[in-house]
């Protein structure tokens, strides 16, 4: 039988803070996946990656709104992280491996998101912000 889809959207502030909550959302709903624990930690992590950026990244003067929405269907999970912050300028190099405008950072967050995910999608708007999509399969 199939089962219905779920959908979850949370908002919360760019406060470091709420990044335990993100990832434990997120591996909450995504345990209804056909997927073992293993799998639910790189979501975990990948989740963890696309709300740090909000944190760190997208508001410099003060905290703003994050918005992440989540979809459980039969054989696939997804989850959108937006914030209405800075935007990227540059979304080819800041995805690029060791990429960074923080010198105190690896700037190894999309890549491990790309590498952790079984899709990633990235759009972005100098000034507007920024939505970080990542999905994952079940198990065929
Ligand atoms: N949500 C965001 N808002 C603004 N800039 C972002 C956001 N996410 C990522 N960036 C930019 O992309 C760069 C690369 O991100 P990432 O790969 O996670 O590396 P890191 O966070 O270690 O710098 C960041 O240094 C930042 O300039
Ligand atoms: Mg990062």
């Amino acid at each position: 039988m199939e089962r219905q889809v779920i959908r979850v959207k949370i908002e919360f502030e760019s406060v470091p803070a709420v990044l335990g909550f993100a990832r434990v959302a997120a591996a909450s709903l995504a345990s209804g996946l056909n997927v073992g624990i293993d799998r639910l930690d790189d979501i975990k992590l990948a989740v963890s990656e696309a709300v740090s950026n909000c944190i760190v990244h997208a508001y410099p003067d003060a905290p703003g709104p994050v918005v992440m929405e989540m979809r459980l269907g039969d054989s696939q999970f997804e989850v959108a992280v937006e914030d209405h912050g800075v935007g990227i300028e540059n979304l080819d190099a800041a995805r690029a491996p060791g990429s960074t405008t923080d010198p105190l950072r690896m700037g190894m967050g999309f890549t491990l998101m790309e590498a952790l995910s079984d899709e990633l999608e990235v759009a972005s708007h100098v000034g507007a912000g920024t939505r970080v999509t990542l999905r994952f399969s079940a198990r065929k």
